[in-house]
């Protein structure tokens, strides 16, 4: 579940993909009309539960939703306010993993196939749907704001010759995670987006879904050292007590990540070590070229910064490992939000 902030207006909504973020929305106090049902497959149940609850806009993402929200309409006589998700043909430079912009995508209604219009016309002149306007989102841990620029320059161009009122520019702008990593700033993503409207003469309502840009930076993941393993000539590798089960990114991406001892957060870091977790696979890497003072030892804790996005959430029990506990800290008061699992939590689901 993501913020996301809307202009003019800074009505703040949160977004969702699925009906279990959806229920765990409502649950947490999110009111439904500051949620906006995301996904590229909503189950008929999932748009049910969010026409039920009244959220603010669904975004649908193919033909087979419209069918279904046609059927939905039939049967309880309500009309949901809809985005159409669009796919602009632009390859976002990112990895191919979450690139999500171009023609071959499991995501949106195409642009250069016909498809958006197509859909824009039936939406248009469907008793089933009320459509305020279009989406688009091309990818994730974006850094040439360009890409997203031209993304709103040919959904923006769509948006005006149909004269809708609400346009979604989506979110996707990189942060860095390594030292030499530079990421544009919210305010150049949101000049480039403007520019672009501008230029293509767009006077929809723009929205922004910024998700990773705001929360990544909020978290630190800390882990304690259990074994220093020096292969001589070779690389050292330092096991902690996660690994790909609270972080996934290194593994799915080669995401890479800094590494540093919180006991002495200032010590030069110069010795090269591999930071590795405790899953039974060779690729349970958390950081392959990691720096940490050379005075490590087991029984250190070891800080990965920059885990506030797409870490707790990608989470899993590999190998039954417990997921961690998840601490909120504010003027040095700490507050437990997610508790630390136990082994009982493994089998609760068990019949
Ligand atoms: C539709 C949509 N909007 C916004 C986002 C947020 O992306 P990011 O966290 O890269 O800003 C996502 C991420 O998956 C998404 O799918």
């Amino acid at each position: 579940m993501k913020r996301w902030l809307s202009s003019p207006t800074r009505r703040g909504c949160t977004y969702v993909a699925t009906g279990g973020e959806l229920h765990v929305a409502l649950v947490a106090g999110v009111p439904a009309d500051k949620l906006v049902l995301h996904g590229n497959n909503k189950s008929y149940a999932e748009l049910r539960m969010g026409v039920e609850a009244g959220v603010h806009r669904i975004v649908v993402d193919s033909f087979d939703e419209l069918d279904r929200l046609d059927q939905l309409h039939a049967e309880t006589g309500v009309t949901p306010k809809v985005l159409l998700r669009l796919t602009p043909g632009i390859k976002a430079e990112t990895h191919d993993y979450i690139s999500t912009g171009q023609d071959d995508s499991k995501f949106g209604f195409g642009v250069s196939s016909g498809a958006a219009e197509v859909a824009i016309e039936r939406a248009r002149s469907a008793a089933s749907v009320d459509l305020v306007g279009i989406h688009a989102h091309i990818g994730s841990q974006v850094f040439a704001v360009g890409s997203l620029g031209k993304a709103a320059g040919v959904i923006g161009e769509i948006a005006l010759n149909h004269e809708f009122e609400e346009l979604s520019v989506g979110g996707g702008l990189g942060v860095p995670y390594v030292e030499d990593e530079r990421a544009p700033t919210i305010a150049e993503w949101g000049r480039v987006v403007r520019d672009a409207c501008v230029e293509a003469g767009v006077s929809a309502r723009i929205t922004a879904e910024p998700g990773r840009s705001i929360a990544a930076a909020a978290a630190i993941t800390l882990y304690t050292v259990g074994t220093i393993k020096d292969l001589p000539g070779i690389r050292t590798y330092v096991a902690v007590d996660g690994g790909m089960s609270d972080n996934p990114r290194p593994v799915l991406y080669g995401s890479g990540y800094e590494t540093f001892l919180p006991r002495d957060v200032g010590a030069d870091r110069t010795k090269r070590v591999t930071v590795v977790g405790k899953h039974c696979e060779s690729g349970d890497i958390l950081v392959r070229e990691g720096l940490v003072p050379a005075d490590i030892v087991v029984g250190d804790v070891l800080a990965t910064p920059v885990t506030g996005a797409y870490g707790h959430s990608m989470g899993s029990n590999y190998n039954m490992v417990l997921r961690p506990p998840v601490v909120f800290v504010r003027n040095g008061e700490a507050r437990l939000v997610v508790r630390r699992q136990t082994f009982d939590d493994l089998t609760r689901f068990d019949t």
